[in-house]
């Protein structure tokens, strides 16, 4: 028995009638005209033998044509339509069927605007003589590169073959060889990923390996030699990695997120390169969606936390097995008072696991509430229960779901039939309902604690986090000008100390760090550092750097702090 889909506020699309179950896709990318075209040939499969069209997401793509074959060969033009455009949603592309048609093939081209591409001029990259394109797909973005069912309740394989001019390669997150790329196991479609450009690979252990520009792969395969470790370590506490290989690409620095479990080719920011492997928990944590996300996924975005409060969860143990539970602790600690943090400031309604994200656009629930209330929630679990008893539980859920969409109520219910139930004298110190659904967290939850114990100059990325953010909000110039001269804050090479820094200087107005916030904004494209600089500085600043910046950040990033400087000339 198939799982039901579930419904989907996110999606136009109509996979309970008709749903797409495989995506050929024939791609050629241009550069010089910032487009990808060629054809998408879906398979689907009816559940609803009357109906009589499929519908798809789609987002500014040029339609050409669309076809309906019987049996894949033999194809013949099928009329198609275009649905009124959603600012969130984009347009649904809907395709006449006949009664016998198994095939759909479309023939379109993706525009320069596209929300999932980023196309990098050579001077944005590491080698500066390519270009480079990618795609990031996750929440809904896969609709603006590929006409598809575009929610994660949707499974699909896919195989892909993508013309690339020569002397650049073309990776996907799937098993690929010279020219093709095949998924053979279902994923949803904010998995599919594409990265075109000038690289090089370096092979970290017998399954994993990294990807970068010929540049940075030395750097960054040294960075990430562990990986091979850390991949046996997951194994051991979760079961068998079933995606074959895993591997990271290193991305340019304008890319927007930490990192992207794109199934077997996680992409990765290379801010995490310090050159002391401090920030590899990032590599844990996508890694560890290959559990959690990819394996067992969110059947909608209002159930985004079962991402990634279980995957912040397993990163810790992952972390915990390989560097000591001291380690672990200490990025709790610092995940505690993220959350914390954004407690103050998030209204009750995104305060809550299972949040409503009608009209609102999915990404905006990607706050550090699902990773860390979402962490914290399974914490308290394996505080109770213990760990054995909480590691049985997911090992079979992972197994149970395997390749499966599933919503929280699914996963509630779960919880309660093969792990509550047994033990209810245990269940009844856990109140659910109020993790779940209710806004801040229960009074019973129980917070990590860390002391630092080494001095100052042992200490890891992870301390001087720890240290920086324990500081006063408020320093004058001559302890600002103390901290930088003993500890040289400002010339750091660690992007996420230096990140801190910058945050400190712009709050303390400590000019001395000036210059180096400007190089930083207008290298890196993080959002997760761009954001909070941007929204600390004062107007003047913050638009006299970002008109230097803004032409190298990736198309949301632009969106994101283009409307946070319009919020500050409004005050
Ligand atoms: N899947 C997310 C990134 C994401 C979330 C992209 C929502 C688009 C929409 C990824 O696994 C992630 O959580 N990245 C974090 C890494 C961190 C928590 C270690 C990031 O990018 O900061
Ligand atoms: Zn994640």
């Amino acid at each position: 028995m198939k799982p039901g889909i579930e419904r989907d506020i996110h999606s136009l699309a109509n996979p309970a009638q008709v749903r797409v179950i495989h995506v050929n896709l024939d791609l050629t990318v241009v550069f010089e005209r910032q487009t990808i075209q060629g054809t998408a040939t879906l398979t689907i499969e009816r559940l609803a033998p009357d109906a009589t069209q499929l519908m798809l997401d789609s987002r500014a793509l040029q339609i050409e044509e669309t076809a309906v074959s019987p049996d894949g060969v033999s194809y013949r033009e099928s009329r198609f339509s275009l649905g009124p455009p959603d600012r969130i949603l984009g347009a649904a592309l809907i395709i006449d069927l006949a009664p016998d048609t198994r095939f759909v093939r479309i023939r379109y081209s993706t525009d320069p605007a596209a929300t999932a591409l980023q196309w990098l001029a050579p001077a944005q990259t590491a080698g500066k003589r390519h270009p480079f394109l990618y795609t990031q797909s996750q929440a809904i973005h896969a609709r603006s590169w590929i006409p598809l069912q575009d929610s994660p309740g949707v499974r699909v394989t896919f195989e892909a073959r993508v013309h690339v001019p020569d002397g650049l390669r073309a990776v996907m997150g799937a098993d690929c060889s010279a020219m093709n790329c095949v998924m053979r196991r279902p994923i949803p479609p904010y998995l599919i990923a594409l990265a075109v450009g000038d690289l090089a690979f370096q092979p970290a252990g017998p399954r994993t390996g990294v990807w970068a520009e010929p540049p940075v792969v030395a750097r960054a395969a040294a960075e990430f030699s562990g990986m091979e470790k850390m991949l046996d370590a997951a194994e051991r506490l979760y079961g068998p990695y079933r995606w074959g290989r895993y591997d990271v690409l290193v991305m340019p620095p304008s890319f927007p997120f930490g990192g992207m479990e794109n199934p077997c080719l996680t992409f990765a920011t290379p801010t995490v390169i310090t050159g002391d492997k401090s920030l590899v928990s990032l590599i844990a944590h996508e890694l560890a969606h290959s559990w959690s996300g990819n394996l067992v996924t969110n059947a909608t975005w209002s159930d985004f936390w079962l991402n990634e409060g279980y995957t912040v969860y397993i990163e810790r143990r992952i972390l915990e097995e390989l560097y000591g539970s001291r380690r672990a602790e200490m990025e709790a600690t610092l995940g505690y008072q993220d959350l914390q943090d954004a407690f103050k400031t998030l209204p009750p309604a995104e305060q809550i696991l299972h949040i409503d994200l009608a009209d609102r656009d999915p990404d905006d629930g990607c706050t550090s509430v699902p990773y860390e209330k979402g962490a914290l929630f399974l914490r308290h679990i394996e505080q109770t229960f213990g760990r054995q008893r909480l590691d049985v539980w997911l090992r079979n859920y992972f197994d149970h779901f395997a390749f499966q969409s599933i919503t929280t109520a699914r996963s509630l219910d779960y919880l309660h039939e093969h792990l509550f139930t047994a033990h209810p004298e245990l269940a009844a110190k856990i109140p659910v309902e109020e993790w779940v659904f209710e806004p801040g967290l229960p009074a019973s939850a129980i917070p990590p604690v860390f002391e630092s114990a080494s001095a100052a100059g042992q200490w890891t990325t992870h301390e001087w986090l720890h240290f920086l953010r324990g500081l006063p909000e408020q320093l004058d110039s001559t302890r600002m000008r103390e901290l930088d001269a003993a500890y040289h804050l400002t010339g750091s090479g660690n992007d996420e100390i230096l990140d801190q820094w910058l945050l400190m200087a712009i709050r303390n107005r400590y000019e001395p760090a000036y210059p180096r916030l400007e190089e930083f904004l207008i290298e890196v494209g993080r959002s997760k550092f761009v954001k909070p600089l941007y929204e600390a500085m004062d107007r003047k600043q913050a638009v006299a750097i970002y008109e230097k910046a803004r032409p190298g950040y990736h198309p949301i990033t632009q969106a994101t702090i283009d409307s946070l400087i319009a919020a500050k000339t409004a005050d």
